[in-house]
């Protein structure tokens, strides 16, 4: 199968990307805007294809995707905490964008379109945890708007030139690959931190509640998806977790002393979000394999090799 990841170079095209190399049949193009930032992947020697583009209004998609059967849509302008500093730029370069693209899906018969949304920002501060993917979607910044733009994108090329598509409401995933630069991801960078004896910010009183995942339960669960028939689904642990309670847990399983340094609130965190997985393990199990323990002592172990 022929199979492209735009977005490649991230956290999660990354660990994708490997595991879709175990099967010798995939021909996988790997897509992404900095040629160094596919260092470590040609180091793997998995035989990956390199392509290099800056996806806008310009792209050439058709290019890209002649002759791609399934294609992921893992990038994103920004993240949760930016988003709202520009909100016409993060309409333009992801909901514009995307639809240029799903344009020429079309064109070049791509069988099957991936989005990874958010099961941390779509749904808003009005949805009852845990969050169901039929609650009401009342996102509070503009990267939750594009994500659900670009849901409503799919529907509409699926509807109108049937399209075909899954979309990955995803939680907060963790894990090695994940940059630990304190944009995204929670454990990772509390982690790289308590690694390096720095001080761990927490905006808020540590009282905020997500919902985590660590990699390799996400990869697994995306490709469940992608192979099944169900075309929306909340890919999560389904439990929620306080920020103090992982940094305890952090603290504890690495037997190190946090650091934490508490900061004011930011507007654009909901309180409480966890997702209702439900109907991903109605079709597939449980996705979680690995306990959080586990997967900080997994991610304190590659961040030790590759960052400290
Ligand atoms: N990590 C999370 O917590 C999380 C949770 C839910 C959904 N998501 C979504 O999953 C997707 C992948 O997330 P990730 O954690 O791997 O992000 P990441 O930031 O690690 O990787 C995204 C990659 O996309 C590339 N990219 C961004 N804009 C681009 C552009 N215009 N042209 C070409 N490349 C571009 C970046 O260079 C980066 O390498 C994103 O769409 C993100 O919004 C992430």
């Amino acid at each position: 199968m022929k199979i492209s990841i735009l977005g490649a170079a991230g956290f999660i095209g990354t660990n994708l990307a490997i595991k879709l190399a175990e099967d010798k049949s995939n021909v996988i193009t790997l897509v992404d805007t900095v040629d160094s930032f596919f260092e470590p992947h040609r180091k793997m020697g998995l035989g990956f294809n390199y392509r290099i583009v800056n996806f806008n209004e310009k792209t050439d998609f058709d290019r890209l995707l002649n002759g791609q059967h399934v294609v992921y849509h893992f990038f994103s302008s920004s993240n949760p905490t930016k988003s709202n500093l520009n909100i016409p730029f993060e309409l333009r370069d992801n909901v514009l964008t995307t639809s240029l693209f799903l344009e020429a899906c079309v064109r070049q018969n791509v069988h099957k379109v991936v989005f990874l949304s958010s099961g941390g920002t779509v749904y808003g501060c009005e949805a009852i945890c845990p969050i169901s993917e039929d609650s009401s979607t009342r996102p509070i910044t503009s990267y939750g708007v594009q994500k659900i733009a670009i849901e409503n994108l799919l529907y509409l090329y699926n509807y109108t030139y049937k399209l075909d598509y899954r979309i990955i409401r995803l939680a907060n995933p963790y894990g090695p690959y994940q940059r630990p630069n304190g944009q995204l991801g929670a454990i990772t960078t509390f982690i790289y931190k308590a690694l390096k004896h720095e001080p761990i910010h927490v905006y808020g009183d540590g009282t905020v509640i997500r919902d985590f995942i660590y990699i390799d339960d996400v990869v697994s669960g995306i490709l469940n998806i992608v192979n099944g028939d169900i075309k929306l689904v909340n890919l999560g642990s389904g439990k929620g977790i306080s920020i103090k309670q992982i940094l305890g847990l952090i603290g504890q399983t690495l037997g190190i002393e946090l650091n934490i340094v508490f900061d004011k609130a930011r507007t654009v965190d909901v309180p409480v979000n966890y997702l209702d997985i439900t109907r991903y393990i109605d079709l597939f199990g449980n996705p979680v394999t690995v306990p959080l323990d586990e997967g900080i002592k997994m991610t304190a172990a590659f961040l030790d090799k590759n960052y400290v």
